[in-house]
């Protein structure tokens, strides 16, 4: 979906500052945006957790943090966004319960900030990467987009909290906005350059691959006596190509209609731990052995979510609708990235 034409600025190009644009789901963003001609992009990235391989040639970029004000506004001064789309955050929901004054601090205070820098420079679009976590133990599932957010870690909690910021500043300054709850993000590009590189890696699907590497013996499975049809849980596993469409239909959406929303991110499906290593099994032909270990404290049966609101309203759709599809891009990527962008 393209961006409405005439774009935002004098020059009929929309600039959009991609916070985050470095890390995992902002750089497969910035792959989708960058096959477009309306807009400008510039990254706005600490690399902290984010790596400078994934910046596309002739993408601007500013290596900056979002706590540090003065550099926001010389920022917004230089470049003169027209659209935010915020990614930044501490993201480990374990590191979150052990720290979170750092997760307050990084992601709220982080996006106060930001909130502040673009009400002074009339900045009036964003978009922020909320969480699943905000849902908490979800009371129906699939968790419906009106479901009430009750997160239940520090992480979730910070990604709640930057949703009331949101609503309340819209109230009070006009900002529009549009908050997107993510499930698992997974997969990489469909050019297998870009990819997955977390440190430390806690995401299932790449700790599966590491197996079939040979970098790690065995992948663990925490629960196997789940009422789930095989015992192990179910999660809702979202292609990370498709995450960067629903953003830059979001964007064209807010342009258009002027409406802050917030939208589920999920494939209404979800497939257990055992899916996702049998499918892992079959595209890369390596037997993965699996060990079953006890339940981890905290761990619902079955997280997943719909969609209806974002293919109603955003006419978003997946192309990535199987497990089997979403493990195979993700190994096109790791087998030649076996070290990540440090290959
Ligand atoms: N990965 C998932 O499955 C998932 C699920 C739900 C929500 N999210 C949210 O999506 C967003 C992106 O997640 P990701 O997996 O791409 O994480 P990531 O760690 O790969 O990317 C985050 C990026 O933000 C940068 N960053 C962090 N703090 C910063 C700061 N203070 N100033 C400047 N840059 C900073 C990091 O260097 C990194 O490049 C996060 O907000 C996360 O909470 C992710």
């Amino acid at each position: 979906m393209k961006l409405p034409k005439d774009g935002l600025s004098a020059t009929g190009v929309t600039k959009i500052l991609v916070c985050g644009g470095a890390g995992y789901i902002g750089s497969h963003l910035v792959q989708e945006l960058s096959t477009q001609q309306d807009y400008e992009i510039i990254i706005l990235d600490n690399l902290s957790k984010g790596h400078i391989k994934s910046i596309p040639k002739g993408i601007k970029f500013e290596k900056a943090d979002i706590r540090d004000k003065t550099a926001l506004e010389r920022i917004f001064s230089k470049h003169k966004p027209d659209a935010v789309m915020h990614f930044c955050a501490s993201i480990s929901v374990g590191e979150s319960v052990a720290d979170p004054l750092g997760y307050y601090e990084n992601n709220v205070a982080g996006t106060i900030y930001l909130l502040q820098v673009m009400k002074k420079y009339n900045v009036k679009y964003f978009i922020f990467s909320s969480s699943a976590a905000i849902f908490g133990n979800a009371k129906e599932v699939p968790i419906p987009d009106d479901a009430r957010p009750e997160p239940i870690n520090p992480y979730g909690d910070t990604k709640f909290v930057v949703e009331k910021m949101l609503a309340w500043s819209e109230n009070a300054y006009g900002l529009k906005y549009i908050c997107l709850r993510y499930f698992n993000a997974c997969g990489a590009h469909e050019s297998g350059d870009f990819g997955e590189d977390h440190d430390p890696e806690t995401h299932l699907i790449p700790l599966i691959l590491q197996v079939a590497l040979g970098q790690r013996e065995s992948i663990s499975i925490f629960g196997d006596d789940y009422e789930t049809k095989d015992g192990t849980c179910v999660r809702d596993y979202i292609h990370v190509t498709d995450l960067a469409t629903a953003h830059i239909r979001s964007l064209a959406y807010l342009i258009k209609e002027n409406k802050s929303q917030s939208f589920n991110l999920g494939s209404g499906e979800g497939y257990t731990v055992k899916e996702v290593i049998n499918a892992a099994r079959n595209v890369t032909g390596h037997p993965i052995p699996d060990k079953v270990e006890d339940r981890r404290i905290g761990d619902p049966a079955i997280l997943i979510a719909g969609s209806t609101r974002a293919e109603q309203i955003l006419g978003w759709k997946r192309k990535y609708n199987t497990i089997e599809s979403i493990v195979a891009s993700a190994w096109k990527y790791h087998k030649t990235h076996i070290n990540g962008y440090n290959y």
